[in-house]
């Protein structure tokens, strides 16, 4: 029996009205980071399962029905388009299809499959494909020359990438004697061995990893960059053909036509006769499958016939004629035998899985993230339990749950989970853990001295994107750690040869290597340094907009929360992150030496405005508050300082006047008025800049 089988459906103890919107708001949201941010964050196994519960929902309460309802759109790849003109998405054409493109119904019971089956009318025939695990494109060929290529978006329109599927060598790009116009749809791959090229490379150049190929395949399709696309090497298969007068009167026949003319179709497929003959193709390609050299998910069914195609019709998301079943993701029991705790450069503290280890997707596992307490707690586990692990489309397995009633002293129910409890204090230094509010995490608060955390401070300082310095990887930051000679990013610019040469996996050559380099990232402009102190949640965007607004270390430290959270990007947390940073005067002893050392710690790029302009606002201390329509509030702020005004985050007696745009802050609204402080419009405000008011 599956597991999924004997778990209760969740009691949410929400009535269906809330159950329903929560679950639309949920998987929009997913949808989104599926197809949009390549970047999924919920298994497609535990997606689809919420798929159908919204369905079932939604058919027992048709007075919720709405046409945005996930179940009733297919999830689009196009972002949002708020503020973009609407023929082009991602820096693509938008293109309108000329068929929907639309999804398929699918199911992970084989009992359901034969279900459907045996309700088509009989004698049908059914043709039983693999179900390819990528992102769907359409080929659209005009008197034989290929001359669109579209994603999905969002099933009416997509995106048109023709320049990157014709890095796809298999795809013809000029045909002959074929129908005028012709439509071929498919699944663009990335090859398992091409994907895990890939990752390699990213992990050398330290960028995140993709999860699985499909994320890849659709993260390398919406690259702007056709050479880039061409050396990951994509791949294709055809599956689908549409047009007009096209030749044949079943979906098979036209697949063999696609071959001839020379499109790539895979060899996988099989008019089967009945429902035994759909069965065994599912459990031949169960194990099979994963010989092959691209991913898949599972397989699609489809009546042969496309005069019955036409009788069975559509719903608004799919055919009727057409259904996939999804394999379970590969599954083992296996033994629990510790929790440890790892922690992180950030210092929290995350609970690793040690298995006995067991063979999963071609794989030995033996070590699984748990995430963080709460995980553990909702999994209900402690150590000695059996636990399921699983590996799915994401290549690092989890733990999915547990076997019932394996340990003998268990009588626990889920409020009283026996032996387990997450450390008080942290594994490396002792330091009692705090946990912050709405975090999962708890964290080793001491970031100074705790190894780990001192030490993954040292390699992101180090890294290309911070300070660049080559040569010192983590194992020589280790090293160098462990022997004292590197306790602070301070110390990395007192290091001196004779320190490096005497190390053993060290010579004179790497040596002076490496001083090069640290006398090199001397160099680095202030924003990069910036994200290089690695202060928590200061990432590289958020530092290039902070160092954009700050132009030195000397203005931040100076800074106000509030001030901060003037910057796109920073919010209440990253603002009190910064001022945190700050007030510890171990971090200003570093930058002190940091500074003496020649680390520019401010913008030496021309600072002046471009053309000089009159100071207008000279003397005058400004507030900006709202939102605008001429220029963003950050370009508002420059030109504030450019005219010779300061800016200044809160309304206070020395406020001159406040630059008030749409939806003014109520409090600041409020606070203007008591204090008499005049509101000027941006409007008045442009003309006072140009000497009219
Ligand atoms: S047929 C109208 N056949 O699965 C029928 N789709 O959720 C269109 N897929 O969007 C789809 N392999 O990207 C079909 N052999 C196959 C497929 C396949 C993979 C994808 C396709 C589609 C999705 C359905």
């Amino acid at each position: 029996m599956d597991l999924f089988d004997s778990l209760p459906i969740e009691d949410t103890g929400l009535t269906a009205e809330q159950e329903i919107k929560a679950l639309r708001e949920e998987l929009k949201e997913q949808n989104y980071k599926y197809y949009v941010l390549s970047a999924p964050t919920m298994s497609d196994r535990e997606f689809d399962e919420k798929m159908h519960r919204l369905q079932e929902l939604e058919a027992a309460h048709p007075e919720m029905y709405d046409p945005e309802s996930p179940t009733q759109k297919v999830g689009s790849d196009i972002q949002s388009t708020s503020t973009q003109p609407s023929a082009v998405s991602d820096g693509f054409p938008r293109i309108r299809h000329r068929y929907p493109m639309l999804s398929l119904a699918n199911t992970y019971s084989r009992e359901e499959v034969e279900d459907w089956v045996r309700k088509l009318p009989t004698g049908v025939e059914i043709v039983a494909e693999l179900k390819y695990d990528g992102l769907s494109i359409s080929l659209w060929y005009e008197h034989g020359q290929l001359v669109h290529a579209v994603t999905r978006g969002d099933g009416t329109e997509g995106d048109d990438v023709l320049a990157n599927i014709k890095t796809i060598a298999a795809i013809p790009k000029q045909l002959t004697n074929v129908p005028e116009r012709l439509e071929l749809r498919g699944e663009v791959l990335l090859p398992w061995e091409r994907f895990e090229g890939l990752n390699k490379q990213r992990e050398e150049q330290e960028e995140p990893l993709f999860a699985n190929p499909r994320n890849a395949a659709s993260g390398t399709l919406k690259l702007q960059d056709s050479k880039e696309v061409a050396r990951r090497g994509l791949t294709c298969y055809l599956y689908y053909m549409l047009g007009e007068q096209l030749p044949g009167k079943t979906h098979y026949e036209r697949l063999e036509q696609a071959r001839k003319w020379g499109f790539p179709v895979s060899d996988a497929i099989k008019v089967c006769k009945n429902v035994d003959e759909v069965m065994a193709f599912i459990a031949y390609w169960d194990t099979e499958r994963k010989n092959l050299p691209v991913a898949t998910d599972g397989i699609v069914l489809k009546v042969n016939s496309l005069a019955e195609q036409e009788e069975l019709g559509y719903t608004a998301k799919s055919p009727r004629w057409a259904i996939a079943y999804k394999f379970a993701a590969e599954r083992q029991l296996t033994l629990l035998k510790q929790i440890t705790y790892q922690v992180g450069r950030t210092g929290v503290v995350t609970p690793v899985a040690n298995l006995e280890p067991v063979q999963l997707s071609g794989t030995m596992v033996q070590r699984a993230t748990l995430h963080n307490e709460d995980f553990i707690r909702q999994l209900g586990i402690q150590e000695g339990d059996r636990v399921y692990v699983e590996k799915g489309g994401e290549i690092i397995p989890k733990i999915v749950g547990k076997a019932e009633t394996v340990r003998d002293s268990d009588n626990s129910t889920s409020q009283d989970i026996g032996a387990f409890s997450f450390p008080k204090t942290c594994p490396e230094c002792g330091t009692p853990l705090v946990r912050v509010e709405g975090e999962a995490a708890w964290r080793c608060p001491n970031e100074v001295s705790c190894p780990p955390q001192m030490k993954g401070r040292l390699e992101h300082f180090v890294s290309r994107k911070a300070m660049n310095i080559e040569g010192l990887g983590s194992e020589t930051i280790a090293m160098l750690y462990d022997k004292g000679l590197l306790r602070s990013i301070a110390d990395i610019y007192s290091l001196r040869q004779e320190d490096l040469s005497a190390q053993e996996r060290l010579g004179d050559k790497s040596a002076q290597n490496i001083l090069q380099a640290i006398e090199g990232s001397k160099q680095v402009p202030w924003a990069r340094v910036l994200f290089a102190l690695g202060i928590r949640m200061v990432g590289e965007t958020t530092a290039k907009k902070i160092a954009k607004r700050y132009r030195s270390i000397d203005a931040l430290q100076w800074a106000s929360k509030e001030e901060l959270t003037e910057i796109d990007d920073v919010g209440e947390q990253i603002a009190e992150n910064i001022v945190a940073y700050f007030a510890d005067i171990r971090n200003l002893e570093i930058i002190t030496r940091l500074q003496a050392a020649g680390v520019q710690m401010e913008d030496v790029s021309n600072q002046q405005p471009a053309v000089s302009v009159p100071q207008v606002l000279a003397g005058k201390t400004i507030v900006i508050s709202g939102t605008f329509t001429e220029h963003s509030r950050e370009e508002y702020k420059q030109m504030i300082e450019d005219y010779g005004g300061k800016n200044s985050g809160s309304v206070s007696k020395k406020t001159d006047f406040i630059l008030a745009g749409e939806n003014m802050g109520p409090s600041k609204l409020e606070k203007a008025q008591s204090l008499g402080v005049r509101l000027m419009s941006e409007q008045e405000f442009l003309k006072e800049l140009k000497g009219e008011n």
